[in-house]
């Protein structure tokens, strides 16, 4: 039986790893492609999810924090640095802790799910909020790596993106070939472009025939790639996706254009419901900001965006566990009343009789 040995070890030849650097992984990737039945019929696609909150610590992050820190094992660093709106710092706390590496996390004080925090906490981060947003941790994280030894595992660290773009290798090599279009949530713009690179790979190799088209989707009220324009406070109840100045605005414009994809926005409310509709539907509870690719899909299929009949992947970037204060707040049914213990009481509060 074949035990799944993390992206590094599947796809070491496509990797900046050598022979001599110490592979520091859980075990991420091999994430499941799981046929979404209620969107295909939605959208007349073949819609799947490609579901990263399966990963160790609940994102997407793992596949690229694994690279991150098995190099910076290997360059003999003893403490990394990141900024996070939460699963970059979840995932940087449990891969550096591992790896006997010393977790500095920087946050946005008050916006940050719970879960998310938790981990950071026991997995013995040392964390700093700060009284700003994400994006002025990214700066403080910046300069911190500039002046003191402390190696900087935000996506700007280009072996971050290397990890990440094996979810598109895993994708084709389930499928066969790649999709014909890849819908994902936007940030800080590092995945996006992350998937683009694994997906030219694999076509320049040839083991792929084509390129999907990209289509990335950000909050409304953190829409900066979309209104070309920097958002100096963003606001989304999609903590996740909270950015105003993406690091990696650039390769996402590239990955937009070159794939001839598409960066738009949706809604919190189509956020929301798209989370809501998804974990009723199909079975997959994911947070807020991984739902805005799906809310995503919703509203290309209500503006006529869509081609019917194609092979459509969209990435779920995270958990639902990591946020159920969000969830909860926006359930239709809140809790059930205390009920005696009584099987008759029971059957009749459920529905039964
Ligand atoms: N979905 C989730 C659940 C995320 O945590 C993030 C980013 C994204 C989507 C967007 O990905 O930034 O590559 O465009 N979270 C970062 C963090 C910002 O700090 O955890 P992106």
């Amino acid at each position: 039986a074949h035990q799944w040995q993390g992206v590094i070890e599947e796809y070491r030849d496509r990797l900046p790893v050598s022979a001599d650097t110490p592979v520091v992984t859980l075990g991420e990737g091999g994430t499941p492609l799981v046929a979404a039945q209620w969107l295909s019929e939605q959208t007349g696609c073949e819609v799947w999810l490609k579901v990263e909150g399966n990963n160790p610590t609940g994102s997407f992050k793992d596949r690229g924090m694994t690279v991150a820190i098995s190099l910076a094992a290997q360059a003999g660093d003893k403490a990394v640095v990141c900024a996070s709106t939460g699963n970059t710092s979840a995932s940087a706390a449990a891969y550096a802790v591992r790896a006997g590496l010393l977790p500095l996390v920087v946050l946005p004080a008050g916006r940050i799910a719970k879960g998310k925090l938790a981990q950071a906490i026991v997995h013995g981060a040392q964390l700093v909020a700060i009284d700003g947003s994400f994006d002025d941790c990214m700066r403080i994280v910046r300069e911190l790596a500039k002046n003191y030894p402390v190696a900087l595992v935000n996506s700007v660290n280009p072996v971050r993106l290397e990890g990440q773009k094996t979810a598109a290798f895993e994708v084709c090599d389930a499928l066969g070939d790649a999709p014909d279009l890849h819908v994902m949530p936007v940030g800080n713009a590092g995945n996006i472009s992350a998937y683009w690179k694994g997906y030219q790979e694999y076509a320049k190799d040839k083991l792929a025939t084509k390129t999907p088209r990209l289509w990335g989707f950000q909050a409304e009220g953190a829409a900066p790639i979309v209104r070309k324009k920097i958002v100096e406070h963003p606001e989304t109840a999609a903590t996740a996706i909270r950015v105003g100045n993406p690091a990696s605005w650039t390769l996402a414009e590239a990955a937009r254009d070159e794939s001839g994809g598409r960066i738009e926005m949706v809604t919190d409310e189509q956020i929301l419901t798209a989370q809501r509709e998804l974990a009723a539907r199909e079975g997959v509870f994911v947070e807020p900001g991984s739902a805005a690719g799906v809310a995503g899909l919703l509203h290309a299929k209500a503006q006529g965006w869509l081609d019917g009949g194609s092979t459509v992947v969209i990435t779920v970037t995270g958990h639902g566990l990591k946020d159920i204060d969000t969830a909860l707040d926006h359930a239709k049914v809140k809790e059930s009343p205390v009920t005696p213990a009584h099987t008759d009481d029971v059957a009749r509060v459920a529905g039964l009789i």
